[in-house]
This record gives structure tokens, C-alpha cells and sequence, in this order.
């Protein structure tokens, strides 16, 4: 009897030594796959910042739906900084906003997927995220575990007030955090480029910032003397970082920033917007107000051929070829062996493009891909034109007004 006691004792002290062994299993870097094209969908920040509540955020559901949104490839729905209470409660936990969702972080989340669509949140590697909340450092797995109880599929991951932490600790730490708690959650790194994260970041996220924050206008700095820092029109985003092209790919992406269509620029200059996301492969975020968006907005953010451009298997992301007086050709390499050329005006007046293509042939030393229009011809669509445009054998002729663009489809 003593023996069979001793031996049913042994049996369960190993079965839980076993069980406790299993029940922990560390993980190291990003759910693969869950960005293999850019991501697309909507980010409360650039219209919201932090007046959100569980209202818009159905609207906007239900918007991105019944609109066309959602069937044209958008399918994220982000709520960025401001969704939660000012503290912690005393076990240390993240508490969503109770005047802000009064129903329920997970009730929301609930009601976004049962739309099909999919739902993200923000949170910070510093102390505090950049509006004053709750910041995730030292809690990385607690808010893991927490993000993965809700359900959610995309984090949104800052760099404020993170002084004396290292960037690639601080976001392999939180990369690793939510490969434990088992959920997979699409993971945006929001580092602003300062530590280079295309560099270090492939094997953590699935896309990361390349730099500070995107301003509704075509090419200026607006500089916020609080703080002392700048947010940069949207041709000074792909100018500061179009050298980093060969970094990005399927599930780890350049992120150029939320887009600002809808916010405020000409319709023109949306459409230029848009058109280079798409030809720089960046995810697509929208964020304006959907509950507002004019007609013309919603054509510029669901036109099924510049969307094809961005989302492109292939890829890759665009390059400039040529700037001449202010009349810029970039380029981007797609599936099949096709081209997208992209003919922006960056000047205040009219220009007349006469575009001999035998004499501009595109070389991709980056990716190795090459069109040599003396051996080659190409059909050519105008994308947004939604049009067939001749051939590569005749030379291209147009007018471009000011602050536009011209895309088109070169098709092998
Ligand atoms: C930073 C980010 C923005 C936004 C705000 C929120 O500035 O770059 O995209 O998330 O913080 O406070």
C-alpha cells in the first residue's frame, strides 16, 4: 500500500512537472504570412487623433463595407493612440476607455469581425504612448496576452518616450510577446525610420514606418514648435527614403504612412498621393472620415487598377527613373514581365510630355528586372483613364497639369 501511494505520488508530481513544462512555450519572431501584399484598411489618427469612440468606429465598419471599401481590398480597421484609460488597473492591465467603448472593447471587436473585417489597436514600446496613455514598456507580454484575449489581428506599435531603450530589443521583445500568447497579429512597427528598422526589422514585423508623420499637402514641412518636431507633406516622404526600396517585400513592408486622401489637398493632389503609395508598394491606410467622404474621394481610394499596382504579388517597391524640370518618371516593376510608369508634374504649371520610349529603357538594378523598348514593344493602358493608350512603339504625348500624375499600364 505505502509503495502504491509512493508510486501514484510520483505519477502526479511528474505529471504536473510535465504538464507545467508545456503549458510555457516561449516564441521568437512575427507570425509569417499575414502581410504577403501591403495591408490595407483605415487608421482613426489622421482626422481623430484621440477623440474616437465605439460609434465611429461602427460607422466606419459599416461604411467600409456598404461603400465598396472593403470589397476593393480594404479590411483593417485601426484605432491608433487615445484608446485607453489614462491608468492601468491594479493588476497591471490595459483598460480600453469606458466612456470612450461603454459597451466593450470586445464587443467592438466582435461587431468589426462580424462585418469581415479585421480589427487593430496601438500601443507604444516607451512609457507612455506619444498622447500621454498607458505605454507598453516592461508589460510586453501582459498586453500581448491581453491583445490576444480580444482578438485583435494588426498592432500598431510607437516610439515615443523611449529614451535610453534599444529599437531592436524593444520591438523584438514585443514581436516575441505575441508570437507567445499564440494569437497571430499582423505587427506594425512605428519607429519613424530614426534606427533604421528596415535594417533589423524583417524577421519582427510585418511593416514598419520609414518616417515621421505624413501632412495633408503635396510637398511641405509643418513644423510643430511644441515639441519641436515636423510632420512632412507627401512628396517629402518618398523623397526621404526612395533608397530603400530593396528592403521591403511581401510580409515586410516600407510603410510611407497613413494616407491623407480625403483630408483637405486638391483632388488632384489626392490622386498623386495615392497614386505613388501604390506605385512605392506602401500599405494603404486610409484615414479620413468615411462618414464625410465625397464621391470624388471615394473613386481616388477604390480604383481597381491603381490598387492592383500596389498590390501587385511581385512586390516590389518603385523607383524614380528620370526628373527633368520638374517632370519626374517613376517606375514599378510588376508580375508577367509589366511595367507601371508613373509621369508626376511636380511643378505649378502645365507640362507637355513627348516620351520617346526607345531612348528611355529602365533598368531595376536593385531587383534585376529590365524593359528594353527596341526589343520589346508594350500595350499601354492609362490607368486612370481606365483606357487603352496605343503602344511602346509610337512616342507617348499628353499634357500633365499641375501636381499630377499620369499612370500607366506597360503590358508584355
Ligand atoms: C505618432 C505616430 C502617429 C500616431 C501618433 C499617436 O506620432 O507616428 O502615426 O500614431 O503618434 O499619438
Amino acid at each position: 500500500m505505502k509503495k502504491y501511494n509512493y508510486l501514484v505520488l510520483m505519477a502526479l508530481l511528474s505529471l504536473t512537472v510535465f504538464s507545467q513544462g508545456n503549458t510555457y512555450t516561449q516564441g521568437f519572431g512575427k507570425f509569417e504570412g499575414l502581410a504577403m501584399t501591403p495591408p490595407m484598411g483605415w487608421n482613426s489618427w489622421n482626422t481623430f487623433e484621440t477623440n474616437i469612440d465605439e460609434k465611429l468606429v461602427k460607422e466606419t465598419a459599416d461604411i467600409m463595407v456598404s461603400s465598396g471599401m472593403a470589397a476593393a481590398g480594404y479590411n483593417y480597421i485601426v484605432l491608433d493612440d487615445g484608446w485607453m484609460a489614462k491608468e492601468r488597473d491594479v493588476n497591471g492591465n490595459l483598460v480600453p476607455d469606458p466612456v470612450k467603448f461603454p459597451s466593450g472593447m470586445k464587443s467592438l471587436i466582435d461587431y468589426v469581425h462580424a462585418k469581415g473585417l479585421k480589427f487593430g489597436l496601438y500601443n507604444c514600446a516607451g512609457v507612455q504612448t506619444c498622447a500621454g496613455y498607458p505605454g507598453t514598456r516592461g508589460y510586453e507580454y501582459q498586453d500581448a496576452r491581453f491583445y490576444a484575449s480580444l482578438k485583435i489581428d494588426y498592432l500598431k506599435y510607437d516610439w515615443c518616450n523611449t529614451a535610453g531603450i534599444n529599437a531592436p530589443e524593444a520591438y523584438a521583445t514585443m514581436s516575441n510577446a505575441l508570437k507567445t500568447a499564440g494569437r497571430p497579429i499582423a505587427f506594425s512597427l512605428c519607429e519613424w525610420g530614426d534606427n533604421k528598422p528596415w535594417e533589423w526589422g524583417k524577421p519582427i514585423g510585418n511593416l514598419w514606418r520609414i518616417s515621421g508623420d505624413i501632412y495633408p499637402c503635396f510637398d511641405c514641412e509643418y513644423h510643430h514648435e511644441e515639441g519641436n518636431w515636423s510632420s512632412w507633406g507627401f512628396m517629402k516622404i518618398i523623397e526621404m527614403r526612395k533608397d530603400i526600396r530593396k528592403f521591403s517585400g511581401p510580409d515586410h513592408w516600407n510603410d510611407f504612412d497613413m494616407l491623407e486622401v480625403g483630408n483637405g489637398m486638391s483632388n488632384t493632389e489626392d490622386k498623386s498621393h495615392f497614386t505613388l503609395w501604390s506605385m512605392m508598394a506602401s500599405p494603404l491606410i486610409a484615414g479620413n472620415d468615411f462618414r464625410k467622404m465625397s464621391n470624388e474621394t471615394l473613386a481616388i481610394l477604390t480604383n481597381k487598377e491603381l490598387i492592383s499596382i500596389n498590390q501587385d504579388k511581385l512586390g516590389i517597391q518603385g523607383f524614380k527613373l528620370s526628373a527633368e524640370d520638374g517632370l519626374e518618371v517613376w517606375v514599378k516593376p510588376l508580375s508577367d514581365e509589366n511595367w507601371a510608369i508613373t509621369f508626376l508634374n511636380r511643378t505649378d504649371q502645365t507640362k507637355t510630355i513627348n516620351y520617346d520610349w526607345k531612348k528611355n529603357l529602365i533598368k531595376d538594378v536593385d531587383f534585376g528586372f529590365e524593359a528594353d523598348f527596341n526589343k520589346t514593344t508594350f500595350k499601354i493602358k492609362d490607368l486612370w483613364k481606365n483606357k487603352e493608350a496605343g503602344t511602346t512603339k509610337k512616342n507617348f504625348v499628353a499634357n500633365i497639369a499641375s501636381h499630377d500624375v499620369i499612370v500607366l499600364k506597360l503590358i508584355k
